[in-house]
């Protein structure tokens, strides 16, 4: 169970280690002061109906009730501990998990905690200003509670740092609270988090696409034979998976309202389409290309010794690694990755362990596509004949085989000036952006009532209706 009488909730009998509470109990003001700057803007004295991790089991680990986020129990949970658990692949598997970290593997061990670290605060800070402009309180309670979670897989990496990595552990904790999302001097570590979220209809993409990649590297790093990274990891999917929830039915919701307007209206032309205040569906596809590729990137070079080595030395695996049915060591294997070679894309086969950032994307993708399938779903139902689709994997790329490459939805390798000339086709334009947040000027707060742009959802939260009173302002 959890500690809820200590300071900082915690399932690691943090009151046991007198010098790591001390120094967590110093992080925590930190921590407040950054959320007090850079949380949601002027949400302090919101009450918001929020669930608050309560307890690792599956069943009933959340209570939901008002809660001042200010005030919500941020704290440290990990998945109980099995002591039979083992490394499961790399040089070193089939020895104990590693309950300390190995000396040898310090360093990368750091930097990987560090950099799924820098991602959680980031994303707070780029959904910071989005509350203003909610099309619900249903929708903005659920923005609150994607901040609050993303703030506690925050402290679930600070806690590791602090617990495993020493001084050098606490000057990256300060750290995550230092660097900015899209500031000059000082931005957040990975590309895709310095983006601004610029509007709901970003945001819903952004949790689908991005939160999604999160889940992806939780999983792989669930697996790692550092067996307090596994289970930490383990517990944030379980939040995660809520985000993703947000994102997917945010999108859907746009989607049915767009098309109950053209059927409505008997339209399809996009111009049209916009003069009834939802939003078109070939942005809606602008809005996908967009966030699909920038998170493509965030799975790194497609060839890359650093998975290769992570992965034999036993920190960080494959998305459901333990369920795969091959060696776990990968030596002898291959895997297919492509390329632009004299003009043209082509596959060819590399060794597997080299392979592994582009084996988790493509694992990802699978996922995204079934997600965009269900998208689809309810623009058939609703008998308009458009599909949205994904881009091939080299568009619009900055990191990887397909960096510097202008690569058409389509797969076409294209020149620098015919990318120039199509790229607003494909992606948001200045002009796609503004209208988007026309129609995002001011926030809706009546209980029950909803955007023009976005349909209600089917069921509200925790059993609750969709008119619930999500978020009192006071
Ligand atoms: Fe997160
Ligand atoms: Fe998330």
């Amino acid at each position: 169970m959890i500690n809820y009488t200590d300071k900082i909730p915690n399932n690691v009998d943090l009151g046991r280690d007198r010098v790591l509470q001390r120094a967590l109990e110093h992080w925590q003001p930190a921590f407040l002061g950054w959320w007090n700057d850079m949380g949601p803007n002027e949400s302090n004295a919101y009450e918001v109906y929020l669930r608050t991790a309560i307890s690792v089991d599956p069943e009933g680990w959340a209570q939901f009730g008002y809660v001042r986020m200010p005030e919500y129990r941020w704290g440290v949970f990990l998945q109980p501990r099995d002591p039979n658990r083992l490394v499961n692949f790399g040089a070193r598997k089939g020895e104990p998990a590693w309950q300390e970290v190995p000396g040898e593997y310090r360093s990368a061990l750091r930097r990987i905690i560090v950099t799924q670290g820098d991602t959680e605060p980031a994303s707070v800070e780029q959904q910071k200003a989005l509350g203003l402009s909610c099309p619900s309180l249903y929708d903005l309670r659920n923005i609150f509670q994607v901040n609050v979670e993303e703030g506690r897989h925050l402290w679930a990496m600070v806690y590791l740092l602090h617990r495993y990595f020493g001084r050098d552990g606490r000057e990256e904790a300060e750290a995550l609270l230092a660097r900015r999302s899209g500031d000059g001097d000082n931005p957040r570590i990975l590309g895709a988090f310095n983006e601004p979220t610029p509007d709901w209809l970003a945001f819903f993409m952004f949790t689908f696409f991005t939160d999604r990649d999160g889940k992806f590297q939780l999983c792989s790093l669930a697996e790692s034979g550092f067996d307090p990274l596994a289970r930490t990891c383990r517990f944030m999917l379980t939040e995660e998976a809520h985000h993703m929830f947000v994102g997917e039915t945010g999108v859907g919701r746009v989607i049915q309202r767009t098309c109950e307007v053209m059927n409505e209206h008997k339209i399809a032309d996009p111009g049209d389409v916009r003069k009834q205040g939802v939003i078109d569906l070939e942005t809606l596809q602008r809005y996908l290309n967009f966030h699909y590729s920038v998170t493509l990137d965030l799975y790194g070079s497609d060839i890359s010794s650093n998975a290769a080595n992570y992965y034999t030395n036993g920190l960080k695996g494959r998305f459901e690694e333990t369920k795969l049915t091959d060696d776990h060591v990968l030596t002898e294997a291959t895997y297919p990755i492509s390329e632009v070679v004299g003009g043209k894309i082509i596959t060819r086969e590399i060794p597997a362990l080299t392979a592994l950032n582009a084996r988790l994307r493509d694992d990802y993708i699978k996922e995204i596509e079934s997600g965009l399938s269900r998208w689809n779903r309810i623009i058939d139902k609703a008998g308009i004949p458009f599909r949205l689709t994904i881009p091939h994997m080299g568009f619009h790329r900055a990191i990887g085989n397909f960096a510097g490459q202008h690569i058409s939805p389509q797969g076409e390798v294209l020149s620098e000036e015919s990318w120039k000339n199509h790229q607003y086709e494909w992606l948001p334009s200045p002009e796609d952006y503004k209208y988007v947040q026309s129609l995002m000027s001011g926030r809706v707060t009546e209980p029950g009532k909803f955007a023009n742009w976005i349909a209600p959802p089917i069921r509200g939260v925790n059993n609750q209706p969709p008119n619930f009173e999500y978020v009192r302002f006071n």
